[in-house]
C-alpha cells in the first residue's frame, strides 16, 4: 500500500522537486505539500496543499490527523547563509520545527520520518578530504549547530521511542526547477542563470573553493532509496554521509565555458567564503553505499550538460532570448 506522505517546506529548492517525484511514485492524492510563506510553483498544485508553520505543534498534529499521514519528509528550515544573518531564528525554525515534527509524529501513528542533515554539520575539526562518517562535528555556523543537534534528536527519537527516522547529510544541491534558498553553495546554481542570461557571472566564493555537490535527480534518488530500504539496511539514525562529486568554483566555470563559448566568471568572495572554508572538500559515503546501496548517476560533466539543457529550455521558451 502506498504511504500517506506529508512534505514540509514544499516550496523550497528540494520540496519543489521532491513533491512531484513522490506523487509520481505514490499517487498525487497520497502526497500532501505543506508550504509556509512562499506560495511555491504550479507543480505543487496538482495534489493536496496546505499552509503549515512547523513552529506550531498543534498545527502539525492537525495536518497529520486530517490527511491520515504515516510518513513525513521534514524539509522546512533556514539554510546556512540565511541562518548566519539571524542565528536566533535559525535555531527556532530548525530545532523547534524538528522537535514538533518528531513529537507530533511519534504521538500520532507516523511510522517514518525523513530529515535532511547537511555537510554543514562538519566544521574545522573534520578532515577536509574524504571526511569520514564519524568525523568530529564541530560546526562554526548556527545552521551547522542545528544540524548536529538535529541528528542527535533524530537518533534519540529512534532509540527512546522506536520512531523510524532516516537522515542524510546532503552535499550542496544543484537543481534547475527552484532557485536555492540562502545556502553557501547557491553559486553553483546561480552560475547557470548567469551563463544563459548574460554570458557572465560574479561568484561569491573564491575560484579555488572546493565543496561536495550533487545534482537534484541524485538527491531525490537517495532520499527515496533510504526511505524505501528495509529497516535492517538502515541501522544508522544519525545522518549518513552522502556524496556524488566535488569541484571548485573554477572547475564548474571551465566546464560551463565548454558549452557556453565566451562565458566569463569573476570572483568576489563575501561572508559565505568563511562558511565554505569551514566545510570539507569531499566526504566519504562508504556506509551509505554499503548499507543501502547508494550510488550516484551524475558526474560533473553529466550534471552540467543536463542542467544547462533543462534551464535553457525553461528560460528561453520557443528559442527566444531572455
Ligand atoms: N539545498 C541544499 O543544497 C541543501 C543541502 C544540504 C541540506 N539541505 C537541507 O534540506 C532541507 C530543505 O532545503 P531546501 O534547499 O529545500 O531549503 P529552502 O530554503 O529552499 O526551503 C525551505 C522551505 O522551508 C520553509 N520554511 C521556513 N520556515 C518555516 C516554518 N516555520 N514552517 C514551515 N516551513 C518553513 C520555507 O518557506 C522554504 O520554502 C533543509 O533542512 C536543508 O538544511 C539542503
Amino acid at each position: 500500500m502506498a504511504p500517506r506522505v506529508l512534505v514540509t517546506g514544499s516550496a523550497g529548492q528540494i520540496g519543489a522537486e521532491l513533491v512531484p517525484h513522490l506523487r509520481s511514485l505514490y499517487g498525487k492524492d497520497n502526497v500532501v505539500a505543506a508550504i509556509h510563506t512562499s506560495p511555491g510553483g504550479p507543480s505543487l498544485r496538482d495534489g493536496p496543499l496546505l499552509t503549515l508553520d512547523t513552529g506550531n505543534q498543534a498545527a502539525v498534529v492537525a495536518a497529520l490527523k486530517e490527511y491520515k499521514v504515516d510518513t513525513v519528509y521534514h524539509l522546512a528550515a533556514l539554510l546556512s547563509a540565511t541562518g548566519e544573518k539571524n542565528p536566533q531564528l535559525a535555531w527556532t525554525v530548525n530545532m523547534d520545527g524538528l522537535r514538533n515534527v518528531l513529537e507530533a509524529s511519534r504521538t500520532n501513528g507516523v511510522s517514518q520520518v525523513f530529515w535532511p542533515s547537511s555537510i554543514g554539520a562538519f566544521g574545522p575539526d573534520a578532515p577536509r578530504a574524504n571526511a569520514p562518517q564519524n568525523a568530529p562535528l564541530t560546526p562554526t555556523t548556527m545552521y551547522g549547530v542545528t544540524k548536529v543537534a538535529g541528528e542527535l534528536l533524530c537518533n534519540y527519537y529512534h532509540a527512546k521511542y522506536g520512531l523510524d527516522v532516516r537522515c542524510l547529510r546532503y552535499p550542496g544541491l544543484i537543481s534547475s526547477v527552484t532557485p536555492p534558498g540562502g545556502g553557501t553553495t547557491d553559486y553553483a546554481v546561480e552560475i547557470f542563470y548567469g551563463a544563459i542570461r548574460t554570458g557572465s557571472y560574479t561568484c561569491f566564493l573564491r575560484e579555488d573553493t572546493v565543496l561536495p555537490m550533487m545534482y537534484m535527480p541524485d538527491a531525490l534518488k537517495a532520499t527515496v532509496q533510504v526511505m524505501e530500504a528495509p529497516a535492517s539496511k538502515v541501522p544508522r539514525h544519525l545522518g549518513y554521509n552522502l556524496a556524488a562529486f566535488s569541484f571548485s568554483a573554477g572547475m564548474l566555470a571551465s566546464e560551463l565555458a565548454k558549452l557556453v563559448p565566451g562565458f566569463r566568471v569573476t570572483y568576489a568572495p563575501d561572508s559565505r567564503q568563511k562558511i565554505a572554508d569551514s566545510w570539507p572538500q569531499s566526504i566519504d559515503d562508504t556506509e551509505a553505499r554499503r548499507d543501502w546501496g547508494w550510488e550516484p548517476d551524475y558526474d560533473l560533466p553529466g550534471m552540467v550538460a543536463d542542467m544547462l539543457a533543462k534551464l535553457t529550455t525553461r528560460l528561453r521558451p520557443e528559442g527566444k532570448t531572455v
